[in-house]
Parts: C-alpha cells; sequence; structure tokens
C-alpha cells in the first residue's frame, strides 16, 4: 500500500490500474481489502484507488469523533495530494455510503458519478444515536471484538455464512483487529450523520444503487426508495446476497459496476 500525509493523518491506500478514476470507499469497521474482487476485476479498465479511512486499516488519525463530513473532505484531500483534478466516480459501501452523500455535499464539482452498496439516507433515530454511543465507550475499555462479534450476524447473507467461511473468517478478523478509537470515533460521528433524505431529489449526478437482496441494515425496499428519489439513478438488487454485496457477489456487483460506468 502507498501513504499520503494529510495534515493530521497519515492514509493508507491502493492504487491501481489506469483508466478513470474509481474510488473505493469501504463501510464500519472495515478497510480497504473488502474491495479486493474489485481491486482485482475492474483495474484492467479504471485506476482504482481504495483508502484505509482515518484510522481504519493502516491509516492514521483517528480522533474522538470522525464525522462523515471529515472522511469526506479527506478524500478530496487524498485526491489532491494524488493530483488528480479531474470528476471520479465516488462508490461507498454502508458507511462509506454515508461518506459519499457529504463529498457530493462539500465536493461536488469533483464528482461524475456515485455508486452507493448497501447504505442508508437517513439519520440515527435518538435511539441508536444512544447505542453508538455507549458502544463506543465500550470498545474503548474492551477493545474493537465486541463490535465484531456484534457486526457479523448481520452483514452476510445465510448462504454467504454457510459456504464461505474464509469470506467471513478474514472480514471478522479486520473489524476485530481495527483500531478501538477509530472504532468509537465512527461510532459517534455516524451518530451526528444528517438525515439527506430531503436532498435526495437534488443529487442529479448519474447513480447507482446496488443492494443485496437479503441486506438486514440497509434493506432492498428502503434502497429503492432512495433510487426512486434520485433524479438520475439505476437500482439493482443483487441476489442472495447480504449487506457486502461487493464480497459476497463480486461477479454480479462487478457487472453492475462495468455497465453503469460504460
Ligand atoms: C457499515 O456497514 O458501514 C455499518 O453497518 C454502517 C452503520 O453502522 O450504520
Amino acid at each position: 500500500m502507498k501513504t499520503v500525509k494529510l495534515h493530521d493523518a497519515t492514509l493508507s491506500f491502493t492504487d491501481v490500474g489506469t483508466g478513470p478514476v474509481l474510488l473505493l470507499v469501504h463501510g464500519f469497521p472495515l478497510d480497504h481489502s473488502m474491495w479486493q474482487p474489485q481491486l482485482e476485476s475492474l483495474s484492467d479498465t479504471y485506476r482504482i484507488i481504495a483508502p484505509d479511512l482515518r484510522g481504519f486499516g493502516a491509516s492514521g488519525g483517528a480522533t474522538e469523533t470522525i464525522t462523515m463530513e471529515q472522511f469526506a473532505d479527506d478524500m478530496a484531500a487524498l485526491l489532491d495530494a494524488l493530483g488528480i483534478n479531474e470528476p471520479i466516480t465516488f462508490c461507498g459501501l454502508s458507511m462509506g455510503g454515508y461518506v459519499a452523500w457529504q463529498f457530493w455535499r462539500r465536493h461536488a464539482a469533483r464528482l461524475s458519478r456515485l455508486i452507493l452498496c448497501d447504505t442508508r439516507a437517513i439519520a440515527d433515530s435518538e435511539e441508536v444515536a444512544r447505542g453508538r454511543a455507549m458502544m463506543a465507550e465500550r470498545v474503548l475499555s474492551e477493545g474493537s471484538s465486541i463490535v465484531a462479534e456484534a457486526m457479523l450476524p448481520k452483514l452476510f447473507a445465510e448462504a454467504t455464512a454457510r459456504d464461505d467461511s474464509n469470506t467471513v473468517e478474514a472480514t471478522h478478523r479486520v473489524m476485530a483487529a481495527t483500531a478501538p478509537a477509530a472504532v468509537a470515533g465512527a461510532l459517534r460521528g455516524m451518530a451526528l450523520r444528517p438525515d439527506m433524505t430531503k436532498e435526495l431529489p437534488n443529487i442529479d449526478v448519474p447513480t447507482l444503487v446496488i443492494c443485496g437482496e437479503h441486506d438486514v441494515i440497509s434493506p432492498p425496499d428502503e434502497m429503492r426508495s432512495i433510487a426512486d428519489k434520485l433524479p438520475n439513478a439505476t437500482f439493482v438488487e443483487i441476489a442472495g446476497s447480504g449487506h457486502m454485496s461487493p464480497l459476497e457477489a463480486p461477479a454480479a456487483v462487478n457487472a453492475a459496476i462495468r455497465d453503469f460506468l460504460a
């Protein structure tokens, strides 16, 4: 992996292929490795940049609260550092999608297309936000494995959990190894994220909305309604997949991305 020093964080990222830039932003509490099937396949046509967000994976710079706006500004700073000025395709999964909304809000001129995988537009309810605050405290005293244990059963479709133990175990390892400070900071940041529902009709950049058929965190009905409200969106449901569709069903997701970007 390469690294770049921003003013208050060092970001690690993978940068492979040549062509139009496709920025892949991971979910919580993961890192760039969740995009391995896309890095391998799509780099024949695109320059793929897959960072570890601030504090996650090999990147430093976690703070007490890491807002989605901060992550979005980090992505713009990363592009600056790489001298990438042309508009890019921003693809985010789940928390990466929350970052994508804020990238659109703050850096719209840098965006040519959006790909939203298994994500939500609504803000947290008070109850969910309270749960995140409590979980942040627990992670700081007990370690990240409690979040890994809590999330794992929700990430994958039953068939993936049964048949693809390598993927499930690798994902568990990444989550459990994530720095507690990053997990806590992002939990607090997600709890503060704004509701984007009212903004959706204004997001007119061409958008691909991807959702796993069995996603229990951001279910297909909810994501279909996001796509319906976006003026320029295509919705693709990924059969047999859960929340981690790019990892669970890479052939279908890669085909949808290729079609959309062609
Ligand atoms: C994710 O996959 O990034 C998380 O489920 C997002 C969240 O906790 O809201």
